[in-house]
């Protein structure tokens, strides 16, 4: 099992710009054993975030993608059937539990409510997780820590946090960051000049403001770093947007050609 856990320690440090007081604050919320949710839209930085802390923490990192078929049992564990009987196998969250991991549920409003509820008796003063079927009671590590992410806007009303699940949790908004700042992240993690970077940013911010008149979602920061990955094999610019940045998001000809002509504005 100690080999196990090694697998998911985060060995080389994931490149994170910090956007405000962010990793400050989870620092504080870890040493003070408080859970943490991490707000935002998709492709802002949180699933960086939260690899670079486990690394500036040193904790191994357990990672669960949510979604709607998710059972209690796939995060908690369930007995499993092999040639000597039945043997119990520990889920994502009873495995980081037990042995002091960093665990992030990534869109835990994917899960279903009664699956969510698992998480209460972990992310309350008891730090503990009752595993019923194997009839034991396990004491969180030390170490353990929750994190999760929450994408406020897109879940309906019947797919939302409960409010006795949300008030568990400290949590932090992520954005897209100021302009000089995704700028540095652009370059950093394409290459690219920095001039070019630049214009990118141009440009999602005008798509950004067509937010809710017809785009359901801005431009993230990570569509850009697609854009500018596309720039730096030798695509030209036009071609790169229009493939990384226009062609995802909208279907609607007119958007189309609105987002083209910001793309032709700056290239
Ligand atoms: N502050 C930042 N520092 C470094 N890289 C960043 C930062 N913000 C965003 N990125 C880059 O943007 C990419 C997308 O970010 P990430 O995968 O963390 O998004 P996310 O918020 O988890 O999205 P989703 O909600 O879709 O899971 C990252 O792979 C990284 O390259
Ligand atoms: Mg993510």
């Amino acid at each position: 099992m100690k080999d196990m856990i090694e697998q998911y320690r985060v060995t080389a440090e994931p490149y994170y710009r910090p956007v405000t007081n962010e990793v400050e604050m989870f620092e504080a919320a870890y040493a003070a054993k408080m859970p943490v949710m991490l707000k935002g839209p998709t492709g802002c930085g949180k699933t960086r975030f939260v690899e670079h802390m486990a690394w500036k923490l040193g904790k191994p990192l357990v990672t669960v993608a949510c979604n709607e078929d998710m059972t209690a049992s796939d995060i908690v564990g369930r007995f499993l059937l092999d040639a000597d009987g039945t043997r119990w196998q520990d889920g994502p969250l009873t495995f980081a539990a037990r042995h002091g991991a960093i665990c992030y549920l990534d869109e835990i409003v994917e899960a279903r409510q009664d699956t969510t509820v698992v998480i209460h008796p972990l992310t309350d003063n008891r730090r503990v997780l009752p595993l019923e079927k194997k009839g034991e009671l396990l004491r969180a590590h030390e170490d353990f820590h929750l994190v999760i992410s929450y994408n406020p806007g897109y879940q309906s009303l019947m797919k939302d946090l409960k409010q006795s699940t949300k008030q568990r949790f400290g949590a932090l908004d992520f954005n897209y960051p100021e302009h000089g700042v995704e700028v540095e992240i652009v370059a950093h993690e394409s290459g690219i000049d920095p001039k070019d970077a630049d214009k990118l940013v141009s440009i999602a911010e005008r798509a950004r403001n067509l937010k809710g008149h017809g785009l359901d979602e801005g431009i993230s920061t990570r569509m850009l770093i697609h854009a500018a990955s596309l720039m730096a094999q030798g695509i030209p610019a036009v071609a790169a947007c229009q493939m990384a940045l226009v062609r995802p998001i909208t279907d609607d000809p007119d958007m189309r050609d609105a987002l083209d002509a910001a793309v032709t504005t700056y290239f």
